[in-house]
Formats: structure tokens, C-alpha cells, sequence
């Protein structure tokens, strides 16, 4: 079993993913788990659609979406069963999408078969839910999408420090975090009991798949800007915070402020150039 509470709804809804017959009953029973959308009618050609909608919208914001990604290796952390990998698999050469849980990866290359350029991917499991099992240097832009709110404090901070490692200098990352919000007096307290209650016999694997529980306990971390920026600082250049029109500035010095409609109130973005 694995160390860490927080892993434990991924490892949930991969297994669950595996016993499905297909990749439209794979969206259907655990697609929620990556867009929130639930419902008999779901497949997984409307699913990917709102990954291409999401992933050309934060590129284009970015700045990052331009020719040169025809030449350009993307490392995606946390691609789940490939809501965005299908489409970055039809934008870049090369795309390697890592993940904790192995079956999301299968799932993954099913997705990108139907929907993307199969030729072009290679998956990388994070075993340890915070070591990229890649060479430094291999990437030009890491890319990460409600991935790093999942993990345990010290391994999204870890993660933040493998992307870097492994973009190439004057390559880029794009990586999404959660930070506080004033209902996080309640949904913090609450995600601390859920997390505990996985772990329980019986009713831990229970409620591991269920929606709202698992929605109120898989928030696993609220990281600051400045927390993320100080770690990786040393390694980076043009850093630049994407927050809400919605929330006042971070303020941190040394970044640029930046805002975007589509990022969540309770989201930010660290986009920056690695050194
Ligand atoms: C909400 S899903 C997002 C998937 C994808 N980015 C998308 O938007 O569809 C979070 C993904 O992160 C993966 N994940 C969670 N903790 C992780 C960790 N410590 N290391 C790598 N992947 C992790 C989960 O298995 C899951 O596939």
C-alpha cells in the first residue's frame, strides 16, 4: 500500500478505470474525477474536447503557444487518463505525460490512440508521487493541471523542483496550484477528516470513490505563491504568477503579476523560464 493518505482516491479510480469494457464506460464511472462532469451521456470525444479547449486557452495566455512547439518536447505532470495529453500529443513531437497511477496511464494511451497522435507519447509512472523518472534537460515546457493541489505539501514542492530539473535552460513550466480561500475554514477541516477516514477498514475504500468525499478530501495542499517562488527562485527566470481577476495581487517581489478569467479564484499559475 502506498505511504501517503493522498494517494489513495488516484489508486482508487485507476483500479476502478480498469475494470471498464470501454473508454466511453472509463469516462462515464470515473471521468468526474478529472473535469467534475458527471452523467450517462458523458464520452470520451466530449471529454477530451474540454481538455483541447482548456490546454490551447492557458497556452495561448501564456504565451507558450507558437511554432516552435512543432519542434518541442512537453512533460506533462499528472495527465490522468489524457483529458489534455491527446490534444498536446496533435501540438508537440513528443510528449511524455507522467502520472501516480499506472492504469491512468493505460487509460492514457487508449485516449490518445482514439484522439491524438499515439506515435508522439511515451508515459513515465511517478511512482513515489514525487520523483520524474526522466533525465534533466529532456523537456521544453512541463505542463501541470490540477495535479499539484493532490499531492502531500512536501511532494507538489518536490514536483515543482523535478519540473525544473528537467526542462531544458530557456525551456519553460507551467504549473497550477491551489491556495487559501475564506471557505477553506471549513473544506480544510473537513478534507483533513476525509483524508483520515481513507485509511479506515471497510469504509475507507468506500468512500475513497465516492464523489463528494473524495471532492472535500483530495484537496491535499494550499501553497502560497511566495512558498513555491522561494523554493525555486535559484532556478528560475521571468517568473510570472496567473491568478484570478477575482483575488487582489500576491504581491511577490521578483514576479510579474498577471491575470486570466479562466483561472479558479481558489487557482494559480507559475509560469516561468528555467535558468
Ligand atoms: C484532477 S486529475 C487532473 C488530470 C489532468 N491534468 C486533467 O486536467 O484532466 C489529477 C491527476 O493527478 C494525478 N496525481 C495525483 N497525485 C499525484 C502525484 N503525487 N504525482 C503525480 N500525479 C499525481 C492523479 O492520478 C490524477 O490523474
Amino acid at each position: 500500500m502506498t505511504r501517503r493518505k493522498q494517494h489513495v482516491p488516484w489508486k482508487a479510480a485507476g483500479t476502478a478505470s480498469e475494470s471498464e469494457h470501454s473508454a466511453d464506460d472509463v469516462v462515464r464511472e470515473t471521468g468526474w474525477v478529472f473535469n467534475n462532469r458527471v452523467g450517462g451521456h458523458l464520452n470520451l470525444a466530449e471529454f477530451v474536447a474540454t481538455g483541447d479547449h482548456e490546454t490551447a486557452a492557458y497556452l495561448q495566455t501564456f504565451g507558450l503557444l507558437g511554432p516552435e512547439l512543432e519542434q518541442q518536447t512537453l512533460v506533462e505532470i499528472g495527465s490522468g487518463i489524457g483529458r489534455m495529453t491527446a490534444g498536446f500529443t496533435r501540438m508537440f513531437p513528443r510528449v511524455i505525460a507522467c502520472d501516480l497511477d499506472a492504469a491512468f496511464l493505460e487509460r492514457c494511451r487508449e485516449t490518445v490512440a482514439n484522439f491524438g497522435k499515439p506515435e508522439r507519447l511515451q508515459t513515465s509512472h511517478v511512482v513515489d508521487g514525487r520523483t520524474l523518472a526522466l533525465a534533466d534537460d529532456c523537456a521544453d515546457l512541463v505542463f501541470s493541471y490540477i495535479t499539484f493541489q493532490h499531492c502531500h505539501r512536501d511532494d507538489a514542492l518536490f514536483l515543482a523542483r523535478e519540473a525544473a530539473r528537467v526542462t531544458k535552460t530557456g525551456g519553460h513550466i507551467a504549473l497550477n496550484f491551489r491556495t487559501w480561500v475564506p471557505q477553506d475554514v471549513v473544506l480544510w477541516p473537513a478534507g483533513k477528516l476525509v483524508r483520515s477516514a481513507w485509511r479506515l477498514p471497510r469504509i475507507g475504500p468506500f468512500i475513497a470513490q465516492r464523489r463528494l468525499p473524495a471532492r472535500l478530501g483530495w484537496q491535499a495542499n494550499r501553497l502560497a505563491p511566495s512558498e513555491v517562488v522561494q523554493s525555486l527562485s535559484p532556478t528560475l527566470t521571468d517568473i510570472r504568477i496567473f491568478r484570478s481577476p477575482k483575488r487582489r495581487p500576491f504581491g511577490i517581489a521578483g514576479t510579474t503579476d498577471c491575470t486570466f478569467e479562466g483561472v479558479h479564484r481558489s487557482h494559480w499559475w507559475l509560469v516561468a523560464e528555467v535558468r
